[in-house]
């Protein structure tokens, strides 16, 4: 049986640490700033925002709430996000995904500067992550790494196997993996001989989003096993791409779905934020 990897456990380390450098940043009188941005009334979206203003408040990071009807128009949120790029005290932007259809949400996540870009999105940071020097990391899959890393796995030299090619996820996994020094072969929908390659590795992250995808046969034994997926299953419950069932028969360590990835994701937002602060106050912390 595998070791579980406790996602909740190590969110609340790594939210412990950001809450310390808070402290330490406000002891130099700097006080890190999250401005959250939710357009619309999608209940999902709703729990989110609440999860990570909350999540601020346990850190000791203020956060500046907007919350703008479904009738905004672009323009108007964009000039929202001019207005907060313009404002010293905030050091982090968050628009929460998904925009209503008539806002341009790559023109919105263009629109931040990449500097309070918290959620890693903005493609100067995506291309920061490909050459290795990303500050500003997008949050679940550095959550991934952390998981990794905190379980006691080093990377170096592993067989890494990606399933899922997402802007979001599988394509910033692979990457940072391949920063770790890991080898990296990233799986999609039209990937021959997938199960024999998910044999292979000694750790496989499952981004794809399709139920109990990677079942038992596809793992290595001993291998770590991530899964990125939150699924509803027919019976309604929450599920992860992996069969837990199957596959913690044949890992050394698995996270489970929900307590794995999940999260990690907020807790990485706030590292976000943290950083976001040090690295825009600099110049006064290093006087
Ligand atoms: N919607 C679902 N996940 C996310 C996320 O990580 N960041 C943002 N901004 N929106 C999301």
């Amino acid at each position: 049986m595998a070791n579980i990897i406790d996602g909740k456990k190590i969110a609340t380390d790594i939210k412990d640490e950001a809450k310390a450098s808070a402290e330490a940043l406000k002891a130099k009188g700097v006080e890190p700033c999250l401005a959250v941005v939710l357009v619309g009334d999608d209940p999902a979206s709703a729990v989110y925002v609440r999860n990570k203003k909350k999540a601020c408040e346990y850190c000791g990071i203020k956060s500046l709430s907007y919350e703008l009807p479904a009738s905004t128009s672009e323009s108007e949120l964009l000039t929202l996000i001019d207005e907060l790029n313009a404002n010293k005290e905030v050091n982090g932007i968050l628009v929460q995904l998904p925009l209503p259809k008539t806002i341009d949400e790559n023109k919105v996540l263009l629109r931040i500067l990449p500097e309070k870009d918290v959620d890693g999105f903005h493609p100067y940071n995506v291309g920061l992550l490909s050459i290795g020097k990303a500050v500003l990391k997008s949050c679940t899959p550095a959550g991934c790494i952390e998981l990794i890393k905190r379980s006691g796995v080093d990377i170096e030299g592993k067989n890494c196997v990606v399933i899922g090619r997402s802007n979001i996820v599988g394509k910033p996994v692979g990457m940072l993996l391949l920063a770790e020094n890991g080898t990296v072969t990233t799986c999609h929908s039209r990937t021959k001989n997938l199960k024999e390659i998910c044999a292979e590795a000694d750790i496989l992250v499952a981004a794809i989003g399709k139920p109990g995808f990677v079942t038992g046969d596809m793992v290595k034994e001993g291998a770590v096993v991530i899964d990125v997926g939150i699924n509803r299953g027919a019976d309604g419950k929450l599920c992860g791409d992996v069969d837990f069932a199957s596959a913690s028969e044949k890992a050394g360590y698995i996270t489970p779905v929900p307590g794995g990835v999940g999260p990690m994701t907020i807790a990485m937002l706030m590292k976000n934020c943290i950083k976001a602060c040090e690295a825009q106050n600099s110049e006064a912390l290093n006087a």
